[in-house]
């Protein structure tokens, strides 16, 4: 649970504890889930820090997904005993989230677990991996497809990062990845990576509006000037995602990569994304586009391992997913 103390000043940090809370205090809903599995996602470890963008009341209970068990539903769609996943909406943010036991949710919000995934690979994919399998959609529909080029792929070791590297090596893409770790350049060659390249290799500063072609897309996970670097060596009519900040939330860039290359800047919402797509996300990620075996990606933690791992995403010095076991 994530609280302010009342008596300390209210700039103070809020403070983390693992505390019981009953199934009666739990937020209104449809389903009520027994949760097995959560994880570790970047919004989660801004939501420790009640940060106003993710949380809007405290006390606050992160973890914007979760997979599990149906206890009980009044809608008819669902019944006790089925296995179910819930990523996004409003869990872990505007409502208190899947580090619990159980989490009670909206019935439109609950995903039927696909056939081929258990609660673990499914929590192992979790938001990091519906929102890379979205953005692998993104550059599907505007032409990407393998054997276009390369494909980069920033932030490669992190969650959506790592993902999105073994989804696209999975259907075939040549991908060249990014990152500011070269110690994890065994994992991501492991991932399938063609080439790696350092943060500073995609990290123009020479104010040109556009610099030469190099890639046929990219999955943009850190913003900033990597992702106006990577717009302005984008090939003439690729396609760039875009779905994270952590590098910066400003993009220092002219329209000429999107007027003179017809370069497209595709942005990646996963907490709201359409039920239906969400549903046929899932069954990619289950089937056609799951990646091999990625038990070298995931880190364990219990809730009371959480603060440390927090501090250390926070650090930018995470790698892979870290799955959270809400009960013992
Ligand atoms: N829009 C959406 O729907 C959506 C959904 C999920 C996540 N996100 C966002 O996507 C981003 C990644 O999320 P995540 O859960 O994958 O986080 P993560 O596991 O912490 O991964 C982020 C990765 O970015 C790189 N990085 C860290 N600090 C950096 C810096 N200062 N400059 C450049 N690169 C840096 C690191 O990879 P390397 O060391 O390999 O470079 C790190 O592993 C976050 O901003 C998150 O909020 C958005």
């Amino acid at each position: 649970m994530v609280r302010r103390n009342e008596q300390a000043d209210r700039r103070a940090r809020p403070s983390c504890a693992v505390e019981s809370i009953h199934p009666d205090d739990l937020p209104p809903g449809d389903v009520r889930i027994a949760v097995e599995w959560s994880s570790l996602n970047y919004k989660d470890a801004l939501a420790c820090q009640a940060h106003p963008g993710v949380v809007r009341k405290l006390p606050h209970v992160p973890g914007i997904d979760c997979a599990g068990t149906v206890l009980e539903s009044k809608d008819s769609r669902f019944a006790a005993g089925q296995p179910v996943l819930v990523t996004g909406y409003d869990l872990g943010s505007g409502r208190w989230g899947g580090w619990s036991g159980q989490v009670r949710v909206p019935a439109e919000w609950v995903v039927p677990m696909p056939e081929g995934l258990s609660a673990e690979t499914a929590m192992l994919y979790g938001t990091a991996g519906f929102t890379a399998a979205q953005s692998v959609d993104r550059l599907r529909q505007h032409g990407v497809l393998p054997g276009a080029g390369e494909v980069l792929v920033t932030g490669a070791t992190g969650g959506v990062g790592s993902l999105a590297l073994a989804i696209l090596v999975r259907l075939g893409y040549q991908v060249v990845a990014v990152t500011g770790k070269p110690e994890r350049a065994t994992l991501l060659r492991d991932l399938g990576a063609a080439r790696i390249l350092g943060r500073d290799q995609v990290d123009d500063s020479s104010g040109r509006p556009l610099l030469s072609e190099r890639w046929a897309g990219g999955i943009d996970t850190v913003g900033g000037n990597t992702l106006a670097t990577l717009l302005r060596e984008t090939r003439h009519r690729g396609c760039v995602t875009a779905c994270g900040l952590v590098a910066g939330d400003q993009l220092p860039l002219t329209v000429f990569p999107f007027i003179l290359r017809g370069v497209t800047l595709s942005g990646i919402d996963s907490a709201q994304c359409p039920r239906a797509l969400r549903l046929q996300i899932w069954q990619h990620l289950a089937g056609d586009w799951k990646p091999g075996d990625l038990q070298h990606l995931v880190h364990k933690i219990t809730l009371a391992e959480v603060p440390d791992q927090v501090r250390a995403m926070l650090g930018g010095q995470t790698w892979g997913r870290t799955l959270v076991r809400p009960v013992a």
